[in-house]
């Protein structure tokens, strides 16, 4: 039944009613044609017996005396002017003829022998009859059906009136009745079909109007509403789906407002980021240059001191203590070169981004006893100096990480072009951690910190890794900034 389900509401609504209407009015039309169709045979029959028993009391003494020409004029007369009756007969007690009016034959079907429950005379048959006052048969013949009433004369012992009735006029009566009753069951139908699809309409209507301020409110038109409407069920849902629509505008009024103060929050947040960043690369090489040049000539400076002290008189254990005084010195030295180099490595300002990229993986490879392989596919590619110097940084992080946590035996590190991009993959084969489930806050500064760096670039940052399957860094920068 999916095509009634998905058939229109009028149409289903006029099927409805409709045809209840028609089968309330087929029943009863039923109802009605059975009744008429009673009374009017028991009108039909009564009229018959009339008629035989005027005939009987007029005609009783002819037929003792066998008055047939009598008889016969008595059966004309009676049949004259009534358009009903079909014909008479008058029988004696046997069932003989004496008279009847068919001028030409009789009909075929007629029946010869006299139905039963009629009182008989005993000579007739040799037992008693009934004692019915009169009665009827129904037969067909050439001429249509006829109802055929007999009137026994005398109780039987003299002889019977037959009459014979046709149903024309009643058949004729019960057409016409259900001639009427169609028509006013046709206009009832229309009524019902025009009550039906207003009713219909007043159903559908709002549910269509509902619907239409849905799909506005889907589109994100809050401001829609629905004529309010007088019917209760619909009037309830017209007024609920209003209040739900002031609601929604009032959410979406509120969102916009806490929308605009993150944005504005998230720009601020930007802002700070960059003034931070920037601050710290400038106190970077701020503290990397005073560190070269201040304390690093301080150093060189006690180294040469160092050197003329121990060319000087000094006793063996002085010159034992200078020297090792000297190798300290050194070592402080070398600490503190590394350390500015860390901070902000010359190389990346000088040479550019590969080479200081492939100095710092080799200077890193030779630390930590690990092998790292740098596989730039272009030497000196075209870069911003801000995505140069993040790109190190996230390279200088994600090696931090290798070192600190990954257990790793080799590590690779690509620098490649992607249409506008510059992606730097640094894979390791440590052994990994559930990515999926990097903690928020302090514990993974590290790895926000590098997301940031991309995200304030405009760029993408990934991190693939899982437990025993080593970890990828993955970050793609424009190579220009707009
Ligand atoms: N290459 C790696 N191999 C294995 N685990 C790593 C690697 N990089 C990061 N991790 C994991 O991610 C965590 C967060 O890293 P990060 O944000 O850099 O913070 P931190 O290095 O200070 O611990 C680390 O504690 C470590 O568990
Ligand atoms: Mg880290």
């Amino acid at each position: 039944m999916k095509w009634w389900r998905t058939a229109s509401f009028y149409f289903r609504i006029n099927v409805v009613i409709v045809s209840s209407v028609l089968l309330l009015s087929v029943a009863l039309s039923g109802v009605v044609f059975v009744h008429n169709r009673t009374l009017l045979e028991k009108e039909l029959d009564k009229r018959g017996a009339e008629i035989g028993n005027s005939i009987a009391a007029m005609g009783s003494e002819s037929i003792i005396l066998d008055e047939r020409f009598v008889l016969h004029e008595i059966a004309a007369k009676a049949r004259r002017g009534s358009d009903d009756i079909r014909y008479i007969m008058i029988v004696d007690y046997a069932g003989e003829i004496l008279a009847h009016t068919f001028g030409d034959g009789f009909p075929a079907g007629l029946p010869l022998e006299l139905p039963p429950g009629l009182p008989r005379s005993n000579a007739a048959t040799g037992e008693p009859g009934g004692e019915a006052a009169y009665a009827v048969t129904r037969y067909r013949s050439n001429e249509g059906p006829f109802r055929e009433v007999v009137v026994p004369v005398e109780r039987g012992a003299v002889g019977y009136v037959r009459v014979g009735l046709t149903e024309q006029d009643m058949r004729h009566i019960l057409e016409q009745n259900i001639k009427n009753f169609s028509l006013i069951t046709l206009v009832v139908c229309l009524l019902a079909a025009v009550v039906a699809t207003r009713l219909a309409y007043r159903i559908v209507h709002p549910i269509d109007q509902l619907a239409q301020a849905a799909g506005q409110i889907r589109q994100g038109n809050y401001g829609v509403r629905i004529p309010p409407d007088d019917q209760a069920e619909v009037g309830r849902l017209a007024s609920a789906f209003n209040d739900m629509a002031a609601t929604l505008t009032r959410k979406d009024d509120e969102n916009e407002h806490l929308l605009t103060a993150l944005r504005d929050k998230d720009a601020r947040h930007v802002r700070l980021l960059q003034k931070v960043l920037s601050v710290q690369e400038d106190e970077r090489k701020r503290i990397s240059r005073e560190l070269h040049d201040e304390a690093g000539q301080s150093l060189a400076s006690l180294l040469a001191y160092l050197q003329l002290l121990m060319a000087g008189e000094v006793t063996s254990s002085q010159r034992e203590a200078i020297g090792q005084l000297k190798s300290l010195v050194v070592e402080i030295l070398g600490g503190l070169r590394k350390m500015a180099v860390e901070l902000r490595p010359p190389a990346l300002d000088d040479l550019g981004l590969v080479p200081a990229m492939a100095k710092y993986v080799d200077g890193f490879a030779l630390q930590r006893d690990l092998t790292a392989i740098f596989a730039p596919e272009d030497d000196n590619p075209e870069l911003d100096p801000a995505v140069a110097l993040a790109l190190y940084r996230i390279l200088q992080e994600s090696l931090t990480n290798v070192a600190r946590h990954a257990e790793a035996k080799a590590v690779r590190v690509e620098l490649a072009a992607e249409g506008g991009d510059i992606a730097l993959t640094v894979s390791d084969d440590g052994r990994g951690f559930d990515a999926a489930a990097l903690p928020a806050g302090e514990e993974s500064l590290g790895i926000y910190g590098m997301m940031e760096r991309a995200e304030l670039l405009g760029g993408t940052f990934q991190m693939t890794s899982r437990p025993g399957q080593g970890t990828t860094v993955r970050v793609a920068l424009p190579r220009r900034l707009g």
